[in-house]
């Protein structure tokens, strides 16, 4: 166990979410490396990129109170020192958050790659609140024979059930009202159901919510074993995602 490094990337604005994934990398490790890297390669929208929240002192102070034994918070210049050779999430990168978000998948290979590379992580530790972006990481990690484990933890959430995440803090109270239809429409059991609940509240502008075959990120079908709701859309000009697994939200 004391040989080995577990490592959580994120791109800093560390909230509870990142905090458990520290704990938990912490139980596989006693060294912990914690990455504090915004990633514009993954960015499609300038604006998002320059709201990103950044505050690496705060983030540097929590990281180590949760268990990080080393946060590392790299230049632009020292993930990608010279001509970026991107790495292609493929027809993958494409579906759902990739239809809206173009390149989206593309940058955080590229930027999980350069990661990887110098950190050299027994385990990585990602959030399921990103479960394409964590089916994508586990594909890319097996096809590639990349020899490190990915392991994954469940959302966490704030007590009235919306998923924690960074941009967060750009929601209003009435935003974060509206916000919270995403959590009801994961309760629901089709994907009909799922849409009439969204559809009630005005300030929330759906871009996708479907079900899906966990094992193949593919629509769910009668074969399906494992399904999961997926739901994107936007707060007043925020853009929120969230998943569960169908019949299961807590
Ligand atoms: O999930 C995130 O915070 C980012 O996509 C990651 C994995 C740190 C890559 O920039």
């Amino acid at each position: 166990m004391s040989d080995s490094i577990a490592f959580v990337p994120t791109m800093g604005a560390l909230h509870a979410g990142h905090l458990e994934l520290i704990e938990h990398a912490r139980k596989l490790s006693d060294e912990v490396v914690v990455s504090i890297f915004v990633n514009p390669l993954q960015f499609e929208n300038p604006d998002d990129l320059a709201k990103y929240p950044r505050d690496i002192e705060g983030d540097t102070e929590k990281a180590l109170s949760a268990g990080a034994t080393r946060v590392w918070a790299p230049t632009f210049d020292e993930i990608y020192p010279s001509e970026i050779v991107k790495i292609s999430a493929g027809e993958l990168g494409q579906r759902f958050e990739g239809r809206e978000r173009v390149a989206h998948f593309d940058g955080v290979l590229t930027v999980v790659n350069r990661l990887f590379q110098n950190v050299k992580p027994n385990f990585a530790i990602f959030g399921e609140k990103d479960f394409q972006q964590l089916f994508i990481i586990k594909n890319w990690v097996k096809e590639n024979q990349i020899p490190v484990e990915i392991i994954s933890h469940p959302t966490v959430r704030d007590s009235d059930g919306l998923a924690l995440s960074s941009r967060n803090q750009r929601l209003s109270a009435a935003d974060r009202k509206s916000a919270l239809i995403i959590h009801q429409a994961l309760g629901a059991l089709t994907k009909e159901e799922m849409l009439q609940i969204l559809a009630t509240e005005p300030g929330f502008k759906l871009d996708y919510a479907e079900i899906i075959d966990e094992e193949s990120f593919e629509i769910a079908n009668l074969e399906s074993l494992h399904k999961r709701g997926i739901i994107a859309g936007w707060v007043n000009g925020l853009r929120l995602i969230d998943n569960s697994p169908m019949g299961f939200v807590r």
